[in-house]
């Protein structure tokens, strides 16, 4: 009977290591086994010098002939923003992961390679997947209230990684951490606020919801990428320590929530690239702050630092405290990396227990993310389910912020019998999903499976009132009010970056002018990644609302528009007129109704 009692205990405790949440690093030596029945410390004493160097390294799928995992012994491959199988689908997903497993599995120790994307508002590469709010939204709502951003950030994480898991996707490149300070740079809507408390709690909730359902975080970008000078992507923030302690809460509070991996900035602290700075990524961040997780290097961002060569800049890196390489510019950056490093550990340029440093901490993230004991996933699962773009609708009607209602403009909308809708945004998945969605910069169009925020509107208003849809704004007719959707263009990192304003586009501008000649209340829905420089242009606006990136799920907006429920959101960044001009609307502000 004892025996029975031990295997079943033996067995619902392997059931429990299989199950999707992700361990915290357990205190002390790992005692789990791994693949091969080892610890990852025996691994690494078993593995050769080019063996270690594989690990090490994590080539682009494109870049990649068949058989150069188990050649190379490869530690990691990702796909870059919009880089999708052939088949966008699920189980086009699941082969193409488990066709590089597979090849994993064939090399001398059998040790699984690691898959990295950047799902980070959903499984934004997949087809179909369920597209979030991006993260100044959530933003928005935790500017409200912070106990229910704490739960978006978390409902956010957990739908994300669902829908990975259902692909068999299992490591995001997310969440950013960063704090951004200036809406010029281009990853503003990738920040959840310029306030640290804000980034801080979205940041580790996010981190919980990813985990808790199976998916590994990769905490970005360390540090002070929203520090830079003039907002500049890639740029170079001055910090002194206060600075820095000033913004480091949120890795912290990432690290207490379990955050295994870890990506630096582009971008440079007091001239010194991010990349390469050792007293940054190894001496606080890993030695004081005790960071047990690995670092993985940023796309191609090796290139970028001193040295003068790509070897020269490979023994920068790593000697830093940089533990796996994106070596993204082309396949030989990822050949060349592997004979590097190799030449420069046999030169002595690069110390051997820097090398064991970095595999051990990868093996062992590798080891807690279910990776040795169930690499293949055996089936796919669903995509875009039901409730979780209905727990999505959710998110977006809470992070409406409400800048402007006069005349009490919004209650009145639901007694109007003839509202016209404008604007290239109303009817546009692509736009209210912004960047990062299906491809790296996004696009206009009818994208992936959403609903926009006219269609939310016509259904909102079923019976109850006509709807024209007029994109330019200019139609025959008379209207009881017309709502006019405005916004950017879908954009992602530097291509977002502006050296000056963030004014409204010119189409825009024009389907307004078209709307005021109706001489009726004109209500504006702003579909951007940060607060656009509208100078005094709301002033003929009845009212106004930011939507932010709503994603897929547009036709949230609706339910607050013509449902009873208030505006629980705030702006998560002060809203000056114009950049660096007077303050419009300060951080935390939005009316209720
Ligand atoms: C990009 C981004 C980073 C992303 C990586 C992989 O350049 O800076 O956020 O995770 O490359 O796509």
């Amino acid at each position: 009977m004892k025996k029975h009692f031990l295997s079943l205990f033996i067995m619902l405790l392997l059931l429990f290591t299989h199950t999707a949440c992700i361990s915290k690093a357990p205190a002390g030596k790992n005692t789990l086994k791994s693949v091969a029945g080892k610890t990852p410390e025996e691994l690494l004493a078993s593995m050769t010098l080019a063996e270690k160097v594989g690990q090490m390294t994590q080539a682009e799928r494109g870049d990649l002939y068949k058989g150069d995992i188990t050649e190379y012994a490869l530690g990691s491959v990702l796909s870059g923003g919009g880089s999708t199988p052939a088949q966008n689908t699920p189980e086009g997903w699941v082969t193409m992961f488990n066709g590089f497993t597979e090849e994993s599995l064939k090399t001398r120790l059998g040790i699984p390679v690691v898959y990295g994307l950047d799902a980070v508002h959903g499984h934004n590469n997949a087809l179909n997947a369920t597209i979030l709010p991006h993260n100044v939204g959530l933003g928005a709502i935790a500017a409200g209230n912070q106990e229910r951003g704490a739960q978006a950030a978390y409902t956010a994480g957990r739908i994300t990684a669902e829908e990975m898991r259902a692909t068999g996707a299992r490591w995001t490149f997310a969440p950013v951490l960063g704090v951004a300070e200036d809406v010029r740079w281009g990853r503003t809507y990738e920040s959840y606020s310029e306030n640290v408390g804000i980034v801080t709690l979205m940041g580790a909730n996010v981190i919980k919801g990813l985990q808790d359902n199976g998916v590994a975080a990769c905490m970005k970008h360390f540090l002070g990428e929203g520090q830079a000078k003039d907002g500049r992507n890639q740029g170079n923030a001055l910090l002194d320590r206060a600075g820095i302690e000033r913004i480091f809460p949120p890795y912290r509070a990432a690290i207490e929530a379990g955050a295994l991996s870890l990506m630096p900035s582009f971008s440079s602290v007091n001239g010194v690239k991010m990349h390469e700075s050792k007293d940054l990524l190894t001496d606080l961040l890993k030695n004081e702050m005790g960071f047990e997780g690995f670092i993985v290097s940023d796309w191609a961002a090796l290139t970028q630092l001193s040295g003068g060569n790509y070897k020269a800049q490979i023994a920068n890196a790593i000697n830093a405290g940089v533990d796996m390489v994106m070596a993204t510019n082309g396949r030989d950056s990822w050949v060349n990396f592997i004979e590097h490093l190799q030449e420069l550990v046999n030169e002595g340029k690069v110390p051997i227990t820097r090398i064991d440093d970095a595999v051990l901490r990868i093996l062992r993230f590798k080891q807690r993310i279910g990776l040795f004991d169930a690499p293949l996933t055996k089936k796919a699962g669903a995509i875009g389910v039901d409730a979780n773009r209905a727990a999505a609708r959710t998110l977006v009607a809470e992070s409406l912020v409400l800048l402007r209602n006069e005349n009490n403009a919004i209650a009145k909308l639901p007694s109007y019998k003839r509202i016209l809708v404008a604007g290239q945004g109303a009817h546009d998945i692509g736009m209210q999903c912004g960047g990062w969605t299906i491809t790296w910069q996004g696009k206009h169009g009818f994208i992936t499976k959403g609903t926009t925020v006219l269609e939310g509107i016509q259904n909102a208003a079923k019976g109850k009132a006509s709807i024209t849809y007029a994109e330019s704004g200019k139609v025959e007719g008379t209207f009881d009010a017309v709502i006019a959707v405005i916004g950017e263009d879908p954009y992602a990192e530097t291509e977002g970056d502006r050296s000056n304003q963030i004014n409204i586009r010119t189409r825009d501008m024009n389907m307004l002018r078209e709307v005021y000649d109706y001489n009726c209340p004109v209500i504006v829905i702003m579909l951007s990644g940060r607060p656009m420089t509208i100078g005094d242009e709301y002033k003929k606006w009845e009212a106004f609302i930011a939507a932010w990136l709503p994603g897929s799920e547009g036709g949230g907006i609706a339910d607050v528009l013509f449902g009873s429920k208030d505006f629980t959101g705030r702006t998560p960044y002060t809203w000056r007129k114009t950049i660096n001009g007077e303050v419009l609307f300060p951080f935390g502000y939005g009316l209720t109704k």
